[in-house]
């Protein structure tokens, strides 16, 4: 496996292997990797003769610098991850090679940014998906993977590369799941154990969410107050949001579900120590908090009859 830290070093490589005829997969990565980025290598593998990662903890995209400096980073425990999985390439660019002193240009992202995750963290697709497009340009990947579990990232980056013009295919990969069902993230490890215990509630809402659609249930305002009503259920659990978005254009949804509707979830989960009375208030306890998301696509077309 080689590691290759500078952007024209991989492009060479890139032309090289293009030249050869073989068939190059990436799977951007901020590290810390688990069995949900191993899931994107393993779905890369079956599409292509070269797999690569890349592993870069992009600041731009995160809110403040606290939180970069938070980001856990495992090089060498990545590294050995990248080398079981048969990774050809890993690309581990330092900061200065991805964003350029000076640097002035960003992608402007367009609706299906701004709801949901846009809405609480102003700027974060943008800067995803200047950083994709710059990793795209310097792997220069036949195809590219992506975890449903960022959703709306994965709905930006499908209109970047459509919109732009971008010579690659997207591939979407099932979100991963833990045992009692909580998404892995490289966040998890921050929660406390009690509120890892509950943090199994954002499945359950999806899950109940799911089940009411395929008993028939289509009332938005009904799956929503299911769905808040699990969540809830866990004491730590201070809501960022619960929506349901059009599952394509991430646009509201009617009244009564008719098309395919995606239930994302944001949620802050607090340490015991540090939870206050008053569940809503975004008290301190919130700021050190955990922040998590999931989603789930319901799709009343699949399911029972109407009600
Ligand atoms: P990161 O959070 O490291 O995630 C890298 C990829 O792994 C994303 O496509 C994400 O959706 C996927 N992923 C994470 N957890 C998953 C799970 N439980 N199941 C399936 N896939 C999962 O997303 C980013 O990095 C960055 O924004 C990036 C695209 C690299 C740009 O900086």
């Amino acid at each position: 496996m080689r590691v290759i830290e500078t952007v024209a070093e991989l492009q060479a490589l890139a032309d090289r292997e293009r030249a050869a005829g073989a068939k190059i997969a990436l799977v951007p990565t901020m590290g810390a990797l688990h069995a949900g980025h191993l899931s994107l290598v393993d779905e890369a593998r079956k599409r292509a003769d070269r797999v690569w990662v890349s592993i870069f903890v992009n600041p731009t995209q995160f809110e403040d610098a606290a939180d970069v400096r938070r980001y856990p980073r495992t090089r060498e425990q990545d590294l050995q991850c990248c080398r079981d999985a048969g990774v050809e390439v890993v690309f581990a660019p330092g900061r200065d090679e991805m964003i350029r002193p000076a640097s002035q240009t960003w992608i402007e992202v367009g609706e299906a940014a701004q709801p949901l995750c846009g809405r609480s963290r102003p700027g974060h697709f943008r800067a995803v998906a200047t950083i994709v497009a710059q990793l795209l340009l310097a792997a220069k990947p036949h195809l590219a993977v992506f975890g449903e579990k960022d959703y709306q990232q994965l709905r930006v980056i499908r209109s970047m590369v459509r919109d732009l013009g971008f010579d690659v295919e997207i591939v979407a990969a099932p979100i991963v799941r833990e045992a009692d069902g909580l998404a892995l993230s490289s966040r998890n490890v921050r929660l406390h154990p009690e509120a890892r215990r509950q943090a199994v509630a954002l499945v359950r809402a999806l899950d109940a969410a799911e089940s009411a659609v395929a008993a028939g249930e289509r009332d938005s305002a009904r799956l929503l107050r299911l769905a808040n009503a699990e969540i809830e259920k866990a004491p730590l659990a201070r809501i960022d949001y619960v929506e349901l978005r059009a599952a394509d254009s991430l646009g509201p949804v009617a009244e009564k579900l008719v098309d395919s509707a995606l239930l994302a979830l944001a949620v802050y989960f607090v340490s015991p120590e540090r939870a206050s009375p008053e569940r809503d208030s975004p008290d301190r306890g919130a700021r050190e908090a955990v922040r998590l998301i999931d989603n789930r696509v319901l799709d009343p077309r699949r399911a029972g009859a109407a009600r």
